[in-house]
């Protein structure tokens, strides 16, 4: 697969691999906040176009760490990353952030950092706003991800007044309307009611059955193999222990214990296959068009 853009030429140039060629190619990456500890160490690892990948972890094994060096925030503090054909260390430095970010999109597992304008609404429009897309195109956008994620009546509300379920959505629309090949999540299903959760599952489905590249991260070890064909674990040290399979990962119990995903005094976790409806909302679905 190949994704394309518009990128009118010049600095780092790519934005776009050629088949064979990995969209993300990470090697030897090692990450240090100033004055910290070590949040990443010798991660070596290539994502390909339109894989669902699942990064595992414990608190503070360096998930959201990752996410904000794909998404281009942050350089590596060693070793280097390629995303989509660019050094991110000169993305995260200013260089093509513009066309960087109109393909890769990361919402934060803290949606108050997100979220900044007077209105859910503005904040939606705000990145259709930024790439120059006409009044009507970014109306449309921004009424399909509303609407996607059930909060369509929240749209005139201040951010700073909603619930923690209902901002973590409007984040996530405010990412979806800017319509990436690539959706970074962390912890997107963390502090969202069930019927919620599902819907997101569902989302994430269809995004990746539309060839969407989907990295997430998350502790919820039921939704695992439904939205991943490949799991990464980190391990308290900021080390990748294991990437294989959702099968081959959640059956591997000292792994798990290990990783501290689970507790081994707590109960079994095998593969959960569920199979719940996910025509949410009551069926009130607000469904317009398509975020895809
Ligand atoms: N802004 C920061 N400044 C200094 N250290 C940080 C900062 N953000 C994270 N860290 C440290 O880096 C390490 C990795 O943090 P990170 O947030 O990437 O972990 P995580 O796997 O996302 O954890 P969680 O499951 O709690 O979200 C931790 O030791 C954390 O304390
Ligand atoms: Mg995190």
């Amino acid at each position: 697969m190949t994704i394309e853009t518009a990128h009118a030429a010049a600095p780092g140039t790519p934005l776009a691999v050629g088949p064979g060629e990995p969209l993300f190619a990470l090697h030897d990456v090692g990450y240090k906040y100033s004055g910290r500890q070590i949040a990443l160490d010798g991660v070596n690892l290539a994502i390909w176009p339109g894989e669902r990948v699942v990064l595992l972890g414990a608190n503070g094994s360096g998930k959201s760490t990752l996410l904000k060096l794909l998404d281009g925030i942050v350089g590596p503090t060693s070793g280097s990353i390629r995303a989509l054909g660019l050094d991110v260390a000169a993305v995260a430095a200013g260089e093509d952030g513009f066309h960087f970010h109109r393909e890769v999109g990361l919402v934060f597992q803290d949606p108050d950092i997100q979220l900044f304008s007077a209105t859910v609404l503005d904040d939606v429009a705000f990145g259709p706003l930024q790439l120059g897309l006409e009044r009507d195109e970014v109306g449309r956008r921004c009424a399909d991800a509303l609407a996607e994620m059930g909060i369509a009546h929240l749209a005139d509300r201040a951010p700073f007044e909603l619930s923690g379920g209902e901002k973590k959505r409007a984040a996530i629309a405010s990412v979806l309307s800017l319509r990436p090949q690539v959706v970074l999540l962390d912890e997107p299903t963390a502090s969202l009611d069930p019927r919620t959760k599902w819907v997101l599952v569902d989302l994430i489905q269809r995004l990746a059955a539309a060839g969407r590249t989907l990295i997430v991260a998350t502790h919820e070890l039921d939704i695992v193999p439904l939205i991943a064909d490949r799991v990464v674990v980190l391990s308290e040290q900021g080390r990748v222990v294991a990437d294989g399979t959702p099968a081959a990962v959640l059956a591997d119990r000292d792994l798990l214990v290990s990783a501290n995903l689970i507790h081994e005094h707590l109960h079994e976790h095998g593969v959960v296959a569920h199979s719940h409806p996910h025509d949410a909302w009551d069926g009130h679905h607000e469904a317009a068009g398509s975020v895809l």
